[in-house]
């Protein structure tokens, strides 16, 4: 019996990914680095800040050193910080609000499981944070998915055991997580299809039966 359910929160919950793509486009420019398209930034989904720099850096015959990266990875994060600035409730994604709801409604306790250290500000900016009972999140781990870690403290600020927990995800490095964690998924998003979850949906406004789910 599934007792939470916890959201990944870019690409499920709120629609963050054009922000992260322009704000790594604005930085790779500046590297002199032309060839960084939308194909690129797709597999910068659900990964962590540094390792969606080395898909920028794959582009560059420059080698740049740990403390330069980190460098580049904080002006990328203050790129993206300035278009969060914009950020409202209009960046939730279809049926989120309505889902969490009906969910809590339902007895269901509410997590967030993001690699994004970014998290709280897009939460409150949003106008998620009241729908949430536990926030795991970028600032809370080591490992980032695919480890199974982010989801694993999640299930503990929630009170429950792994197999009580249902992960929704919408990149194949955050179904795995889930996986390795122990826990059931639904992968929702434009790869639905394709994350080898335990269900699948093309965002959580077309599911119409939690209840099944739930179990
Ligand atoms: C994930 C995004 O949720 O968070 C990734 O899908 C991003 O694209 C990662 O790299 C880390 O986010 P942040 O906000 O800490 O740079
Ligand atoms: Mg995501």
């Amino acid at each position: 019996m599934i007792k939470g359910v916890i959201f990944d929160l870019d690409g499920v919950l709120v629609s963050t990914d054009e922000m992260h793509y322009q704000a790594w486009k604005r930085l790779a420019d500046q590297l002199g680095i032309f060839g960084f398209t939308r194909k690129d930034n797709e597999r910068q989904r659900g990964v962590s800040r540094m390792a969606s720099l080395e898909i920028v850096l794959e582009k560059t015959d420059r080698v740049y050193t740990e403390e330069e990266k980190v460098k580049l990875a904080e002006k990328k994060n203050d790129y993206y910080k300035e278009l969060l600035q914009k950020l409202d409730d209009g960046a939730v994604l279809k049926g989120a609000k309505e889902t969490l709801a009906k969910l809590r409604e339902m007895g269901v306790l509410i997590g967030v499981g993001s690699v994004s250290k970014n998290t709280p500000m897009i939460l409150e900016k949003t106008g998620l944070l009241p729908y949430i009972d536990k926030v795991s999140c970028g600032l809370d781990i080591t490992k980032s998915k695919p480890d199974p870690e982010v989801f694993l403290v999640a299930a503990k600020k929630l009170g429950l055991p792994a197999e009580e927990c249902l992960v929704v995800e919408d990149a194949a490095a955050g179904i795995q997580a889930a996986k390795a964690a122990g826990m059931k998924s639904l992968a929702v998003g434009p790869y639905y299809e394709k994350l080898g979850a335990t269900y699948q949906a093309p965002g959580i406004y077309a599911v119409n039966d939690w209840k099944e789910m739930l179990g």
